[in-house]
């Protein structure tokens, strides 16, 4: 693999990028156009927008020029879809993906089931109401519906969101105002993935879920009810985490942390809706600056995590986001909420994200052992663990995350909730201590002479130590 080396960069400017901090000053971006879906293919990952048979030519151009990724906002909804029992309309539908496919997008089909909003035609609650066996009824009705709609694109659609939105708005139960929960109970999931599955059988297949990242208590409804699924055999694939952030800025720790959750049940994960809206930064000095820094903490969580495949904004740019008419969030409008302003440019936070897609993760694993005379970590360390990251010209030294290194007998409790852990990954005896450490270098691989890291505690206590294979190497393949 071609050794790519960035220049050393200023302590200052390395850390801020690292951190996910650096947020370019306002203005034109420096960066050349398509380098949002460049940086995404170097690291095979997905990069989208939520699109629609409305979207004009300008935004089609940018749509096309810096995404890897579409799904369709409203089109493939079964309301719009169906407006009366078995007819469908497919020309909308149609119109956007016959453009998407041939534009290089990968097409994110959104989404089969939702009972909110026109996720649901109106004459199936009648319909369902007036059966004579209203749960034998709806669930022909799902099997035909999948069959119709998943089959029509069979081989085309790289995802789809079966069930978009199963749990209570604000709760970690299942919704009891949904039609499909109402009637089938929660086999509604099996029947709905089932279906999906036969028509499809290549199709990734997600579970759509929104606010859970604000709300602990409904992701861990979310995380029961996805492996109550896995328990009973049913076709999922991935979750979505919708990543609304209306009510606060993504808090990258527990973000990467229900990634990682979500990746451990074996499953792919992806950021499905993102937006970000300006009004949250009102109180920054530049707003747009610190609106960057949350766009880049969110990247930065995402590629972090291998089983993190895809960011999608909802919207191309801020001149189209349901945001500015949606009841809790037009009194704020113009949101502002994504990486493209209304005149179609590249904001600061497109940067950011272009930044955070660059950093190389490495888990490195240090041979250490508390008291080790050699690398020993002092069990009351705290704070920021300063590390340099070895190369043959020089090296830079980035301070990582604030890490509390809490050590212990083994097995004991960790002492923190992120950075830094320690387990004897090698099984020689020794306690590793194992970090996620960032860096801009490229073109890494496993074993690399420079992906290696020594440093000193604030106790100033030395520890060293070399990948072992642990790299989290993305290909450079697209996924
Ligand atoms: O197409 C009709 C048009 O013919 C009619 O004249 C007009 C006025 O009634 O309505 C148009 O349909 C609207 C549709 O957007 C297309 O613009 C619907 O009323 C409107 O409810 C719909 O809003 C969409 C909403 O989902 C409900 O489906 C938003 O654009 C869309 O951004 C939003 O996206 C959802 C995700 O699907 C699921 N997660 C939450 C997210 C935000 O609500």
């Amino acid at each position: 693999m071609r050794r790519v080396r960035r220049p050393a960069r200023s302590l200052a400017l390395a850390t801020s990028l690292l951190a996910g901090t650096l947020a370019p000053s306002a203005g034109a971006t420096h960066l050349a156009p398509g380098a949002l879906a460049e940086a995404a293919h170097r690291v095979g990952f997905h990069v989208g927008a939520a699109i629609d048979h409305d979207l004009d030519a300008a935004r089609r151009e940018i749509a096309a020029r810096e995404f890897t990724s579409a799904t369709l906002e409203n089109s493939l909804k079964w309301g719009p879809l169906s407006p009366a029992p078995g007819v469908y309309d497919f020309s909308r539908a149609d119109a956007v993906i016959d453009w998407a496919e041939p534009s290089g997008l990968r097409v994110r089909g959104h989404t089969l089931f939702w009972d909110r909003l026109n996720g649901t035609p109106g004459w199936l609650a009648d319909e369902v109401a007036a059966a004579p066996d209203p749960a034998a009824h709806l669930r022909q009705r799902m099997e035909t519906h999948a069959q119709t709609v998943v089959g029509r694109y069979a081989g085309r659609l790289s995802q789809w969101d079966v069930v978009n939105e199963p749990l209570a708005a604000l709760r970690g139960d299942l919704d009891p105002l949904n039609l499909f929960v109402q009637t089938l109970g929660e086999s509604y999931l099996d029947i709905a993935f089932r279906a999906a599955h036969a028509a499809d059988p290549d199709a990734e297949l997600f579970l759509n879920e929104t606010l859970v990242e604000l709300l602990p208590a409904k992701f861990e409804g979310l995380i029961a009810l996805v492996e109550r699924m896995l328990a009973r055999g049913v076709p999922i694939h991935g979750v979505g985490l919708q990543g609304h952030f209306l009510l606060a800025p993504p808090d990258p720790f527990a973000l990467r942390s229900q990634l990682e959750r979500i990746a451990a049940l074996g499953l792919r994960v992806e950021l499905t809706e993102v937006d970000i809206p300006i009004s949250l930064f009102a109180s920054a000095p530049d707003p747009l600056a610190a609106q960057a820094q949350a766009y880049g903490d969110l990247f930065e969580a995402c590629v972090s995590v291998r089983a993190c495949t895809g960011i999608t904004t909802w919207g191309v740019d801020d001149g189209h986001t349901w945001l500015d008419s949606f009841f809790l969030t037009q009194q704020n409008a113009p949101n502002r909420p994504l990486l493209f302003d209304a005149s179609g440019q590249p904001k600061p936070a497109y940067d950011a994200a272009v930044a955070a897609l660059a950093l190389r993760i490495i888990d490195v694993d240090v041979d250490v052992a508390p008291g080790d005379p050699g690398y020993r970590i002092n069990p009351s360390s705290r704070g920021v663990v300063a590390v340099a990251i070895l190369g043959a010209d020089g090296f830079d030294v980035f301070d990582i995350v604030p890490a509390t290194l809490g050590f212990g007998p083994a097995g004991a409790p960790l002492a923190h909730a992120h950075g830094p852990h320690y387990e004897d990954v090698n099984e020689d005896g020794r306690t590793d201590l194992l970090a996620h450490y960032r860096t801009q270098q490229t073109g890494l691989s496993a074993g690399d002479p420079d992906a290696c890291v020594s440093g000193r505690t604030v106790d100033g206590l030395a520890f060293a130590g070399c990948d072992r294979g642990s790299v989290v190497e993305r290909s450079t393949a697209s996924p």
